[in-house]
Formats: structure tokens, sequence, C-alpha cells
């Protein structure tokens, strides 16, 4: 028989032709859990970490580390899991440092990001130990001066630079070019001003520089000539200063396939030709290797996440197009309503029919933006009651789901090879109303 690929190596189908999630039938986890259900697969999220670990410790000579960039998704078990794994965490909240201490994640691992802290922001994370704030701006690093100060701490800090590099992504992450919300261009000078307020405190450790280029990038060489961009910076610096950072942070953004026709990423190539940029760097301008660290997101979380929902209506409007509508949408999942980003979606209990037909997968909102996906191909007979599962939903769908028609957030529903456990509970009517005074 044919050997069938699917858009993820943890999809499978069984006997009963049903779609399976790192081997699990996905329709036995619906009529358990109910939908619109997010499934994690364990397994995936700890590979997808050690991944990292492992390509640093192979071609990185230096001290290498990774910080999950927990925006990506973000719960205590998200946190617990980083904690065993031994990796650090990118923060950029009170409310997901709160989460990771609560989760028992060793803040001192935390890095705190983040372009608009306000005064509460950073007493609440200097006063809860975080490791490291990613500065961004001369009116942070002034009011946390003051509060280090008060507080009778030296705070870490890296300082967030904008190295005027385009990642060719979505332009809502993109976050490298010299005209963005975050960071310090070092093209028009304010990088070298903000390096110099901050070695004049006296309450703040300068350890190193930190970028972050955009997200989804496929670019070869993007975060290469990040590093080298960066390592000119710090040699400059060092020119004009004396200072020489310790760490040097890239950031996230090696991109992730949600569809066939996304390109394959070479992750191993990636890693392995920026670790070698950084070094060649280093060897021509002197600078000592610098610890390495990468903050990634998505590639930790995406293809570790599926979702379920329950189809509720067809409709074919002749001519023109057909539509899936399902039980959830924009609320959980606003990415298509936000960027226009790409989802392979299954129908779960139909996979050994052909999928002939074309249907938009709706959602339930007051919204006609409230797509999940457009022209997606489905079996033709698909009807009120079959689950759809969407692929590669664990980066940015559960953290930037929100109670928009006051629907309910969906359960989250971990799978490992011991079976399957509730992480995040379904939120309930009662929830909803909660906060309501
Ligand atoms: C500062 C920073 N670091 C890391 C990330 C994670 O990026 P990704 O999820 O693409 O790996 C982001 C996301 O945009 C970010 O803003």
């Amino acid at each position: 028989m044919e050997e069938r690929t699917f858009i993820c190596d943890n999809i499978s189908v069984n006997e009963d032709g049903h779609l399976c999630f790192a081997g699990r039938d996905v329709l036995t986890l619906a009529a358990e859990y109910k939908t619109p259900l997010y499934l994690f697969d364990e397994k995936k999220i700890r590979e997808n970490m050690r991944r990292y670990k492992n390509a640093f410790a192979k071609y990185y000579p230096g001290t290498a580390r990774i910080s999950y960039a927990s925006k990506a998704c973000a719960f205590k078990q998200m946190y617990r899991i980083a904690a065993e794994e031994g990796i650090g965490i990118d923060t950029v909240s009170c409310g997901e440092i709160y989460t990771a201490a609560s989760a028992g994640f060793p803040l001192e691992n935390a890095f705190f990001h983040g372009n608009a802290k306000t005064d509460e922001d950073i007493a609440y994370a200097c006063g809860a130990g975080t490791g490291y704030f990613v500065a961004d701006n001369t009116e942070e690093l002034i009011a946390l001066e003051a509060e280090a100060e008060r507080l009778g701490i030296t705070q870490k800090i890296l300082l967030r630079i904008t190295p005027g590099i385009d990642p060719h992504t979505y332009e809502a992450v993109s976050t490298g070019k010299v005209d963005s919300k975050f960071g310090n261009a070092i093209e028009t000078g304010a990088a070298e001003e903000i390096v110099r307020l901050a070695l004049s405190m006296q309450h703040i450790a300068l350890c190193g520089y930190h970028c972050h280029v955009g997200s989804q990038v496929f670019g070869e060489d993007v975060f290469e000539r990040a590093a080298e961009k960066m390592l000119d910076f710090a040699a400059d610096i060092r020119e004009k200063t004396g200072y020489v950072p310790e760490i040097l942070n890239l950031g996230g953004g090696i991109g992730v396939r949600y569809v066939s026709s996304d390109p394959e990423v070479d992750f191993d190539g990636i890693i392995q030709r920026l670790c070698s940029r950084i070094v060649t760097c280093c060897e021509k301008s002197g600078l000592p290797l610098p610890e390495f660290i990468m903050e990634p997101g998505r590639s930790i979380a995406a293809d570790a996440g599926m979702t379920l929902y329950t189809l509720s209506s067809v409709k074919k409007i002749e001519g023109f197009r057909n539509y899936a509508a399902v039980d959830g949408g924009m609320t959980d999942n606003p990415r298509y309503a936000l960027y226009g980003s790409s989802y392979t979606v299954y129908a779960a209990g139909r996979m050994n029919e052909k999928t002939e037909e074309k249907f938009t997968v709706a959602g339930r909102c007051c919204e006609s933006g409230d797509i999940i996906q457009k022209d997606v191909p489905l079996p033709s007979g698909i009807a009120r009651g079959d689950i759809l599962a969407v692929c590669t939903t664990g980066a940015y769908n559960y953290s930037m789901a929100s109670n928009y028609n006051r629907i309910g957030r969906p359960a989250v529903v971990f799978v490992n090879e011991g079976g399957s456990y509730i992480a995040v509970k379904r939120e309930t009517l009662a929830d909803l109303a909660a906060l309501d005074c």
C-alpha cells in the first residue's frame, strides 16, 4: 500500500480510517473531552526542546542554551516541562511570570521582554527574582535602575537591539527592521546610546545583547546575517567603550511547516551555519565567544498541537463557495483572521475518503472574518457531527485565544505514552461571568 505522508510526523491513520495524533485516535479523545479541544503531544514538545539543546552541543564550541518563548503557548504544564528539560523561558508579562512561578519554574532562568513595561511590571518582575530583563528603551532602564536601587539588588539585563534585518515574513511578526516598535536600532545610533546609559547605571548589570528579527522565518541566512550585524555592533562598542558582552541572544523565529507547500526546514543546517558564523565573526574581531542563546516558541510548540472541532453545518453556495462551520473559531485560533495563516485540515473520521471538494472552515463568531482556513480539500460527504482536525496549532493559538462573543476557551489535553490528561480545564459559563461585578 502507498505510504501516506501527513503535515506532521506525529499524525497517522488507524485501521478504522480515523486520524491519530501522537498514536491516539482523535475521535476517542473528542468523545472523552468534548470539542473544541486543544491537543498537545508531550513527547513532541520535549523532542523539540532537546533538538535545540543537542544541536547547540554539537555545533557551538562555547556555552549555549535555549529559552522557550512562552508567548507561543503559556500555561503551567508548559513551564513544568521547560523546567524538567532544564531550559530557560522568555516571558513578556507578569501573567506569564506568575504562571511560571506557580508551576515551580526557577525564575532565575527567565528573561522578561516587552517594549512597554509598566512600573508595576518592573516592580513585580524584579521582586520575583526574574533572572534577566531584556530592556527595550531608555524609560524602562531608568525605571528599572530606580527599582533595583530601592530593592538593594543588581538586576541583570540584556539590551534589545534592532539589527536592521528584513526577515521576509508576515509584517505583523517582523521585528528586526529599523522601523519597529521594538528595541534600539544600530543604524540610528540609538543602540549605542542605550548601551552607554546601561553602562553608567549602578544597579544594572549589562550582560549582553538581544535581537529577534521575526517569526516564521524561512530565509536561509537571516539568522546568520543578524548574528553578524550584532557581533559587528559588539566589536564597535568594545572599540568605543571597552564593554564586551557575555551573552548574545538571537531570539526565536525558525519557521514551521503548516501546509505541504511550506518549505522543509533544514534545522541542523540552520544551527550549524549560525554557530559557525558566530565563531568566524568572533575570530575576525577578536571578541571572546559569547554565551549563545536562542528563544524559540513556534518551533517548540506548533507541531506538538492540534485542535479538534465538531462540524455544526455545511453550506454549499452554488457557484461561490462551500462552508463548513465548526463549534470554535477565531476565539480559539485568531491567526487566519490576523495574518491569513495557512493550516492543514483533516476530516478525522473520514481519512480514507477522497477529498474532492473544497470547504472554507468557518467559526461560530458573529464576524464574517471568523475563518479558520479558506478552501481546504475535504470529503464531499462531511456532515454535522463530524470531527475536523486542524493541525500544527500548538503555537499562538491557545495563547492568543479570547472570549469574544463570551465564548469559553477550550480545554487543553496532553497526550503521552501513558494516556491523556487535562492540562487546562475548559472554561465554563460561570468562569465567563466570574469577574463581573
Ligand atoms: C522577542 C521574541 N523572542 C522569541 C520569539 C519567538 O519566536 P518564534 O515563536 O517564531 O520562535 C518572539 C516571537 O515573536 C519574540 O518576540
